[in-house]
């Protein structure tokens, strides 16, 4: 009820704008936009990737870039939260305008590029997380750093969030970044994930404490693609796959005109795609590998759907912007009963 007032005011408003406005006044004010907006999400505890989770549902990372409202997000009633994308350096982003509502398809193109404020930013808000919400980090490189550098500025962001982070999801899917889904072919993957999880061994083993390495893909791969990732994914040590990203195709909106915009776009159209994808990847890695599922997901029966496509978990971002905290409890609940 007052989300639907919120968002009749932030909805008048320019998307991006409507975002920055609502990310501050959350981080300003956690309990009290919690204690306004969250919905009652059943507790439905789960362990996975080591980790203790009150819910299977996730807030995806790109709503949060640079951790600020993370203690707001947790009091939502979210199973885990996920931030960034963060890159080494700071950097602004591809200009504005780069976001766009499609309201009556509960959609979302963006071209941000990955604006962020630089991983060593995020550090202190890392380290001020309570609770028992984990917090992922999301990383990925510098628009200016070359394909075959890659490796080096995830490596530079490992090695930084390592210490604060319940998990890290390799980035290798954004459709804002050139060239970045290369990442995603047999020339790049195996060699980006090998050195990330040697590092992870080596950072393991010096702090005690192993943390999940998971792999973020785009939704716009073929089924063979698709078999090829996961597998190299799970060769190459990686603790399970998050599917899927934004699309850079555009089905179901031909007669919209914002469809032309550049960019991934997310929400209910993207949903058969990221279906088609985890279903794919859970096909080729088998039963006991963990995969998240995202993409499209707008109410609790989507989320009930990707559960029985084979998601231990699934993560929403645009669906929150147009249906509000009530939507984790819908996706929790939904997930919440047996699988068959
Ligand atoms: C995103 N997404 C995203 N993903 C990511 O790994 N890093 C990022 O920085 C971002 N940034 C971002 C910005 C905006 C405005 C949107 C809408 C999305 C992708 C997001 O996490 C998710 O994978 C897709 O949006 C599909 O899920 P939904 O939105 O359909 O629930």
């Amino acid at each position: 009820m007052i989300y639907d007032l919120a968002r009749g005011a932030l909805f008048a408003l320019d998307a991006e704008l409507a975002h920055e406005l609502t990310l501050t006044a959350l981080a300003r004010m956690p309990r009290l936009a919690a204690a306004a907006f969250a919905a009652r999400a059943p507790d439905d505890p789960v362990e996975i990737l080591g980790l203790q989770l009150k819910n299977r549902v996730g807030l995806a990372a790109g709503l949060d870039k640079n951790g600020v409202a993370i203690e707001a997000f947790q009091r939502m009633g979210f199973g885990f939260v996920e931030v960034g994308t963060v890159t080494p350096r700071p950097q602004p982003g591809n200009p504005k305008p780069r976001m766009f509502r499609l309201a009556q398809h509960e959609a979302l193109i963006n071209r941000l590029g990955f604006n962020n404020h630089g991983v060593d930013a995020l550090l202190p808000k890392l380290r001020a997380v309570r609770g028992r919400v984990p917090v992922g980090v999301n990383i990925g490189k510098n628009f200016d750093t070359p394909i075959e550098h890659a490796g080096d500025d995830y490596e530079h962001c490992l090695r930084k969030v390592y210490p604060h982070a319940a998990y890290v999801t390799v980035n290798i899917s954004s459709p804002n970044t050139r060239n970045l889904r290369d990442l995603q072919g047999a020339e790049h993957l195996g060699g980006l994930l090998r050195q990330l999880a040697f590092v992870r061994d080596a950072l393991a083993q010096d702090s005690g404490r192993r943390v999940p390495l998971l792999v973020k893909i785009a939704p716009d791969l073929s089924t063979e693609e698709l078999r090829a990732l996961a597998e190299t994914a799970r060769e190459c040590g990686m603790d399970g796959i998050i599917a899927t990203n934004t699309t850079i195709q555009r089905p179901g909106l031909r007669d919209t005109p914002l469809a032309a915009e550049v960019g991934g776009l997310s929400g209910a159209p993207v949903k058969p795609l990221a279906l088609a994808a985890l279903r794919a990847v859970r096909a080729a890695v088998g039963r006991d590998y963990p995969l998240i599922g995202v993409g499209g997901i707008v109410a609790g029966a989507d989320a009930r759907e990707r559960r029985e496509a084979g998601a231990d978990l699934v993560q929403v971002y645009t669906g929150f912007i147009y249906r509000g905290p009530a939507l984790v409890a819908d996706c929790a609940r939904a997930m919440a009963a047996r699988v068959h």
